[in-house]
């Protein structure tokens, strides 16, 4: 590419990597007319029929998969996206979306690592059931949670917690690979320190990266743990990061690490359109959320209508996505965080608890469309699949 005042631009040579990367797939970027629809697709796969070449043990409750495509051919995604598995587990079919935590410079496999919940029903069917060989159905990469140079700043303060590693691993990955202009400070809690995923590699690409900082903080570490203990909060960012000018916070994990870290990190006086948070599957425990009606349990059941199909009993703190599954009736999802639009239904009567902050299109949200994957009914429905 010629060489001159673009060279200046923040990002120039992450957009010329992407060209680069890009040109690897198809000798022409420029598509032809009549090719497009066929460009578009390779670059973005509705689905894909990925085979597992190897499980790798990362910890007693986690395994690394990875996959590969028979015919050698992997979409490029941006360190930080997910794919999703879609999975037919008894008789239920459902779809799960996991980050890539290996970094998209390898080009010939995508890793997702799976840590096992407790009652999860895709989680603990991929580490009790799924082994090497095995086929399995997924999306293409996909997903928001990723740095993008013409947007966030250099030095990116990344905040984990258990299986969120994932979507750092990628971006910690190609930094290190690829010699990126970056900073990472990287802040990992966990409960113990064995639920640590990844604790070797990130020591080591910080001890040989001048760039990368890796900071453990385990919950409840043994006695003889001599690392930062307790919870990630903002003191521990800040003594580790200093202030918070020229950087952007990112937050991958449950529930409870927003609950915690958001406000720890407001007291620093982070702006909010300096951090970015994953949104990281359904939301849990959705009886606690502000504005949950208190007289409704989450084991109460009511009357779901499918126009045009049939009936079931769903229970109010269940995702409605889940019941619609749970009962046969297939509803095409991605994301299951309430980002993509891809599991929308019209609630034709009754209503809907929708968390606040559920993004849904203003002309969706006239006509009585939601998003089913973070949508728990309140009363009897009936729906429009
Ligand atoms: S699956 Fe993405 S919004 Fe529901």
């Amino acid at each position: 590419m010629k060489q001159g005042i673009w060279q200046e631009f923040d990002g120039y040579n992450d957009i010329v990597r992407e060209i680069e990367a890009t040109r690897k797939y198809r000798e022409n970027i420029i598509p032809d007319k009549y090719l497009t629809k066929p460009f578009i697709e390779r670059l973005h796969p509705p689905k894909m029929d990925l085979r597992i070449t190897e499980v790798i043990e990362e910890s007693s409750t986690t395994k690394t998969f990875r996959l590969v495509s028979d015919d050698h051919y992997l979409p490029p995604f941006l360190a930080g996206q997910y794919i999703t598995l879609y999975l037919t587990i008894g008789n239920i079919r459902t779809g799960r979306p996991y980050s890539i935590s290996s970094s998209p410079n390898q080009t010939g496999y995508y890793d997702i690592t799976v840590r096992r919940v407790e009652n999860g029903l895709v989680s603990n069917h991929l580490l009790d059931e799924v082994t090497t060989g095995d086929v399995i159905e997924t999306s293409g990469p996909s997903g928001n949670f990723y740095h993008n140079p013409l947007v966030h700043e250099k030095t990116m303060v990344c905040i984990a917690g258990g299986s969120g590693i994932t979507p750092f691993m990628s971006m910690i990955r190609e930094i290190a690979e690829s010699g990126l202009d970056r900073t990472v400070f990287l802040f990992y809690g966990n409960k113990n320190q064995e639920d640590v995923i990844f604790h070797d590699e990130l020591v080591r690409l910080s001890l040989t990266h001048a760039n990368i900082t890796y900071t453990p903080v385990i919950e409840e570490p043994l006695e003889d743990y001599d690392g930062t203990c307790g919870f990630i909060t903002g003191a521990v960012v800040s003594e580790i990061s200093g202030d918070h000018a020229g950087k952007t916070y990112f937050l991958c994990g449950p529930r409870g690490l927003y609950d915690f870290c958001l406000p720890e990190l407001e007291k620093l006086g982070v702006p909010q359109r300096k951090t970015r948070r994953e949104m990281y599957g359904p939301p849990l425990g959705i009886t606690d959320y502000p504005g949950w009606p208190a007289k409704i349990k989450a084991e109460d059941r009511f009357t779901v209508s499918v126009k045009g199909k049939r009936s079931f009993q769903a229970k109010a703190g269940e995702s409605l996505l889940t019941a619609l599954e749970n009962n046969g009736i297939l509803v095409p999802s991605l994301c299951r965080s309430g980002e993509c639009s891809m599991c929308r239904v019209k609630i034709l009567s009754g209503s809907v608890y929708q968390p606040a902050g559920t993004m849904v299109r203003k002309s969706d949200r006239k006509h009585g469309y939601v998003h089913s994957c973070v949508s728990f009914p309140l009363e009897d429905l009936e729906v429009l699949v």
